[in-house]
């Protein structure tokens, strides 16, 4: 057991730095065994600041020496701490040269600089650079940088840091330098450095005002044939961020650089994003569909930090979602701009609104549950969270809800006047809309300081007589951790009416007219909206284009939801209304199996799902949406206590009986959305794919021989990986052993030496319901696997906590000591993935007692083990709390 208790950081306690950093000279020597960084820092004391220490940040290094102003200082003229270095009583304007030395190859927490299959990485977002040098490493403080690196130029021939190379040359002895120079100041937590042997695809590229730029994709060497689609969604960016928002590339060479280590998705260091392999490596015969999507919303959101992050970043990390919710929300917008049509767009927001649930809500009524903008954190790497990212996206959207389109471009104008190289907070933000339509957003603010989803629940009333309808609209917030009797939200909540003919009445109300939709802004606690003019009772079609981030109480009738499942203008309520169909069925089936009680699945239903699967006059890509179920995770979500065993035989009850009842109609769809020629995954080809695969899952449910052989030639005849694995995917899921077991050994050997696919074929077997805990042991003593790459770790394990309900809460908690297992090891190697491992325990109260019991015993045995990180120590003992 720890005894130190970790300490909690209070956005209350703000200060300013004491000192601010006009100027960083960086020098390394590298080597993976001891690296020796220079770094000589000019410091100038900062008028706001409360005193004349100087204090600068530092973990993990040995300090070798410090001169202030040349001087050697002594031992007794600092002092040195666990977390970094203090100079009491500092004079005004001082230069210090700071000696440490690193063991870059040791460092497995993948944060600071270390090695990835022999080449140097850094990564120093939130507060990796503090394990580099001595810094006063915090967003607040932007400083200009140029740096030096020498290595050995056989092992380490390319040398790469942010902004421009102005120097580079022979060192003799076999070493080589190269020298670089960032123009722009930035936050620490942008630096970056990459000394490796790697090639690059690369391309000058002329911006809208003519200026030409040199555009570059950094890769292994035997990946030089997958870096086209990294290329193509960068140029696009480029371009999509001129023409959307005016906005500009401020350097002359921006570079992309490829690591097969790495904790996250991708970094957005200045001109010289650092990118996990998996959203950068694609080809036809490796990646699919959905990774190509991924890396061309990666790159666009890594790319947008430029202005959004970078150019203005943010004051402290309280103000993250400043940068991320923004940047997702443009990330967003350019995946659906590029797409184009209508039903593209809605197409993307339904997966958005899949995301929400699936994630974020949970995390918003668990222990982990905080605002977008957080008042406190023990570890900022625990808060790179869904609520950060997905939620604080979705606060911006509604933000363009509110001022229109154009009016979001004003304010976006009006942020960048204002703040520009500047380090600001969310309020800044939010301001800048407000100022620049003439809106008044002081109780939007809510949306940053209270956590938890809210719930609006609608009454409606029609008078025939007076022909006038009414929305009662009536919000309330559940409590979260430290957090009670929430204030009302400023919400929009874009609304319809559909006749009985199926199409949108105009709309007359007080505030507003509209064709189809008005947004009408709910901003008390419960209030009433007239509608006149309406001649007939309709059907209402709430929270279009899932207007707002809560929860929606309406009591619809199964009619009224086929009305809308059948004809709703805005594809997302379409899609919404079957989701509701399946849901209120699946709760009951839930209960039904708890009961003992018979299994049906009612005949009305089955016929809408016929209709949607043969109703050629719909994308394949939304039909393939629709026809998904709500997952085992959000059906558990709406319940009370949680039975995952009686969800996950409900849910297979479900999808058996729709495989069973329309078996020619899903075997037409899936000859129909075949895709001859070469492949592309552009979303019309990749529509028709899920379509066509989400019928093959179905048709093997219950395989006789024709459909197994359905699927093993699909898996034989395939050029590409979309079908490859899907096909691979529905054997393992049939249960057929035989199938599944020949083609995973096919696959194994066709691609063991693409760690991206060999991932794939770990995820597949760790997410099967057929995979219990000792198959995924069993998995682990594969030679191919290893805890210490990320990707590796996520996709067996973490796909197997998170993605297999039915096996990971086993009856006998078999699952859970699992879990406890894997978080200890991993915590060893790398408390950030440690940590978000650990965060599958978080909705453990909801459960039946018996689980609760041994997911209790699981997190306190992890809670009690000793030398814990503080990064997984916060998330138990939240849990616990
Ligand atoms: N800032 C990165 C992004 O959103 C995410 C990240 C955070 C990467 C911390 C590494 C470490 O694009
Ligand atoms: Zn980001």
């Amino acid at each position: 057991m720890r005894t130190d208790s970790p300490q909690t950081i209070y956005r209350k306690n703000y200060t300013p730095p004491s000192f601010l950093v006009e100027s960083v000279e960086l020098g390394f020597d590298l080597d993976p065994a001891r690296t020796i960084v220079a770094n000589r820092i000019k410091l100038v004391r900062n008028r706001d600041g409360k005193h004349s220490d100087i204090e600068l940040h530092g973990e993990h290094i040995e300090l070798v020496g410090v001169r202030m102003n040349g001087k050697r200082l002594k031992p007794g003229q600092y002092t040195l701490s666990e977390h970094g270095l203090t100079i009491r009583k500092a004079p005004a304007k001082v230069t210090l040269d700071i000696e440490t030395v690193l063991a870059p190859q040791e460092n497995t927490s993948l944060s600071g600089l270390y090695v990835s299959n022999g080449n140097f990485f850094t990564q120093c977002e939130a507060e990796g650079f503090r394990r580099i040098t001595f810094f006063p490493d915090r967003p607040d403080v932007m400083a200009k940088y140029t740096v030096m690196l020498r290595a050995d130029k056989e092992k380490f021939p390319v040398l790469l840091s942010n902004g421009n190379l102005i120097e580079q040359g022979e060192l003799g002895d076999g070493r080589h330098y190269a020298k670089w120079e960032d123009p722009f100041k930035k936050p620490s937590y942008l630096f970056a450095l990459v000394a490796a042997r790697l090639v690059c695809q690369e391309e000058r590229y002329t911006l809208q005002s003519g200026r030409e730029v040199l555009l570059q994709v950094w890769v292994e060497e035997g990946n030089l044939d997958k870096t086209d689609y990294a290329m193509q969604s960068l140029k696009n960016s480029i371009r999509w961020d001129e023409q959307r928002f005016g906005l500009e590339l401020d350097l002359d060479r921006f570079m992309i650089v490829a690591v097969g280590d790495f904790n996250m998705g991708a970094m957005e260091n200045k001109g010289l994003n650092i990118f996990n392999t998996k959203y950068v490596l694609a080809n036809p015969r490796v990646a699919t569909d959905v990774d190509y999507a991924g890396i061309e919303a990666v790159v666009g959101h890594e790319y947008f930090h430029n202005w959004t992050g970078n150019r203005v970043t943010c004051r402290d990390w309280f103000q993250l979602s400043l940068k991320e919710g923004l940047t997702v929300f443009r990330d967003q917008e350019f995946s659906a701009d590029m797409i184009g049509t209508d039903t593209g767009r809605a197409v993307t927001r339904i997966d958005q609104v899949r995301t929400l649930r699936q994630a974020q809500f949970p995390e918003d009524a668990g222990p982990m549950a905080h605002p977008v903008r957080p008042d406190s954190f023990v570890e900022i790497n625990n808060f790179y969270t869904v609520t950060i990212y997905e939620k604080g996206a979705e606060v911006v959207r509604m933000m363009q809800t509110l001022v229109g389109r154009d009016g979001f471009r004003k304010g976006m104008d009006l942020y960048f006047a204002r703040h520009d190289g500047q380090a600001v907070q969310c309020d800044d933000f939010r301001a800048a809309m407000a100022d620049a339509n003439g809106r008044d957003l002081k109780q939007f603010e809510r949306w940053y300081s209270q956590a938890g989803t809210p719930v609006v629940k609608a009454v409606t009333q029609y008078d025939a007589a007076a022909q006038t309808y009414h929305i009662t609209l009536a919000q309330s917030c559940p409590d979260t951790p430290g957090q009670t009797a929430k204030l009302p939200f400023h919400i929009p909540v874009a609304v319809g009416l559909l006749g009985a003919d199926g199409k949108d009445l105009p709309l007359y109300t007080d505030g507003a007219a509209g064709q189809g939709t008005v947004v009408l802004e709910l901003t008390e606690a419960t209030q009433t909206f007239h509608f006149s003019g309406v001649a007939q009772r309709p059907t209402p079609s709430l929270l279009r284009d899932f207007s707002a981030p809560v929860v929606l109480d309406y009591d619809y009738s199964d009619a009224e939801l086929l009305h809308l499942f059948s004809h709703d203008s805005d594809p997302v309520n379409r899609w919404e209304a079957g989701q509701r169909l399946a849901m209120a069925r699946l709760l009951k089936l839930t209960a039904d199996v708890g009961a003992g009680a018979p299994l049906a699945l009612d005949a009305t239903f089955i016929a809408a799902q016929r209709a949607l699967l043969t109703d050629a006059t719909l994308d394949a890509a939304f039909r393939e949406l629709a026809l998904i179920l709500p997952s085992e995770t959000i059906i558990a979500e709406r319940m009370e206590v949680v039975d995952p065993q009686a969800i996950h035989t409900a849910r297979q009850f479900m999808r058996r009986s729709i495989a069973a009842a329309l078996k020619p109609e899903l075997l037409a769809q899936y000859q129909a959305n075949q895709t001859p020629g070469a492949y592309s995954p552009d979303a019309q080809s990749a529509g028709k794919r899920a379509l066509k695969n989400l019928a093959l899952a179905y048709l093997l449910i219950a395989p006789q021989a024709a459909e197994l052989e359905l699927a093993q030639r699909q898996f034989d005849a395939a050029d590409n990986m979309t079908d490859r694995a899907a096909a691979l995917a529905a054997l393992i899921h049939s249960g057929a052993p035989d199938g599944a077991a020949s083609a995973l050994k096919s696959y194994f050997a066709d691609f063991e030496h693409e760690a991206l696919v060999i991932d794939k074929w770990f995820a597949m077997q760790a997410g099967a319901p057929g995979t219990d805990v000792a198959a995924v042991r069993k998995l682990m003593t594969h030679p191919a696997f290893t805890l210490k790459n990320p990707n590796r770790a996520r996709s067996l394990i973490f796909n197997f906590c998170g993605g297999n309900p039915s096996q990971f809460h086993a009856a006998d908690g078999s699952g859970y000591a699992f879990w406890a297992e894997q978080v200890i090891a991993l915590d060893a190697l790398n408390p950030q993935v440690a940590a978000r491992l650990a965060r599958s325990m978080d909705r453990w109260r909801r459960y039946v007692p018996a689980l609760q019991a041994h997911m209790k015993a699981a997190l306190e045995r992890v809670a009690g083990s000793a030398s814990l990180s503080n990064d997984v120590l916060e998330v138990v003992s939240k849990a616990l709390a």
